[in-house]
């Protein structure tokens, strides 16, 4: 009965089958990627990430995950047009950025300023499937700009406007050093936005559908999946990592420090994965473009305190980097400060995201799990003055 407290209620102890972290626990269906980890193999929409990292661009690749095909000819120049149309950001998020402290991490810049793309769309709670999609677009062309503003405005340096004809990637150089590098690193960032795109069921695309499976907006949904994304056992492990190997400076160093560190029972950060345990199907490729950035800036040194703690951490644990342990260096090599790695692995991931977004919004059902109850069993309330 509605609010009746039974007095004798005394339940049996639960015994339920706890999966912590939600280990092997299916918990819908995608047709977005599947992260294969008998294979080692990564799709989105069929097909494998490595091919889409050497062959395709970020934008043709956030089509696919969009629109669930590769675009021809007119549909990329159409949606490319669309995207460079709508990546400058008001003048009112660009002054809330600017207004943030110096010491604020960018990952909560990006969050405050996507609340304000959030606030001042009026469609903001229209999530039909065309203005959803219209949405997703606006929002990958206008987080590299709120990132890249938050990048000059915290070095005290003007705001660069972004450019109509250049690349997301491209773009993206342009608005953080005024200037786009040689198309080899832009081709090295660019894989890596590619890689970061989508990655099924992990902790930040789940944050983002918990939302949306409410009803919530799209805005709201990428907020929670960049609070989900910027915790080190997360996205924010690609700044972990180069924050080692500087910690480590020399190859020689590598061996003791990772043994030190195992010994105090922490985790190397870029190392292990819920799903994949023998190797990450992304490493590969973006090892082979951290390589090319070494070679390009003449600079072997991370690769090889790389591939000292690699080897030492499959000797000793058996465990196989992740695709944050060679990004991370990548990221160094090209100029950017490490605090902004994460967010450029948001920018990236909002691909991933707003398909998932759209997908769980076209068959939604509200996402509720169950706990099993540990605490006090029911018990009658003490009134204040005896109450010890
Ligand atoms: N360094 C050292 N040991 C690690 C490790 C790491 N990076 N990752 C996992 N392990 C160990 C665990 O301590 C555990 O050992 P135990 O069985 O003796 O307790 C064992 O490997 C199994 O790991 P588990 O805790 O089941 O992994 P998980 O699925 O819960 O966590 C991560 C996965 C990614 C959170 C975890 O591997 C981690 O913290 N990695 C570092 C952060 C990182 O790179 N994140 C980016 C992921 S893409």
């Amino acid at each position: 009965m509605n609010g009746y407290v039974n007095p004798d209620y005394a339940p049996e102890p639960q015994k339920m089958n706890v999966k912590k972290g939600l280990e092997g626990a299916v918990i819908d269906t995608s047709s977005v990627s599947i992260v294969d980890s008998q294979t080692n193999s990564l799709l989105y929409r069929g097909y494998p990430v490595q091919e889409l990292a050497e062959f395709c661009s970020f934008e043709e690749v956030a089509y696919l995950l969009y629109r669930a095909e590769l675009p021809n000819e007119a549909q990329h120049a159409a949606f490319c047009g669309q995207e460079r149309s709508c990546r400058k950001v008001s003048r009112a998020a660009l002054d809330t950025v600017r207004s943030l402290p110096k010491s604020s991490h960018p990952m909560d810049a990006i969050r405050t300023g996507v609340s304000i793309l959030g606030c001042e769309d009026p469609r903001s709670l229209d999530s039909s499937p065309p203005t959803n999609l219209d949405k997703a677009i606006h929002l990958l062309a206008k987080i590299p700009t709120l990132i890249a503003a938050d990048y000059r405005f915290k070095k005290g340096l003007d705001y660069v406007e972004p450019a109509k004809d250049l690349t997301i990637a491209e773009n993206f150089f342009h608005m953080c050093f005024s200037e786009v590098p040689p198309k080899e690193i832009v081709k090295a960032f660019d894989v890596s936005l590619i890689l970061y795109a989508e990655h099924s069921f992990n902790a930040s695309t789940f944050a983002a559908r918990v939302v949306t499976s409410t009803q919530s907006d799209i805005y709201s949904a990428t907020i929670a999946g960049i609070c989900a994304i910027k915790g080190p056992l997360h996205g924010g492990a690609n700044e972990q990592v180069m924050h080692m190997l500087l910690e480590i400076s020399h190859p020689e160093r590598a061996d003791h420090w990772v043994l030190d560190a195992l010994a105090r029972k922490k985790n190397i950060m870029g190392f292990g994965h819920r799903v994949y345990k023998s190797g990450d199907s992304r490493v590969p490729t973006m090892k082979k473009y951290t390589q090319s950035m070494a070679d390009i800036r003449g600079e072997q040194k991370w690769m090889k305190i790389s591939a000292a703690v690699e080897k030492i951490m499959l000797e000793k644990k058996n465990i196989y980097p992740n695709l944050d342990f060679p990004a991370g260096p990548a990221y160094y090599m090209m100029g950017f400060e490490i605090d902004y790695f994460t967010p450029i692995f948001v920018m990236a991931r909002t691909a991933g995201w707003s398909a998932h977004i759209m997908e769980q919004n076209a068959n939604n059902r509200i996402i509720r799990p169950l706990s099993e109850y540990v605490g006090s069993p029911q018990r009658a309330i003490v009134p204040m003055p005896d109450r010890m």
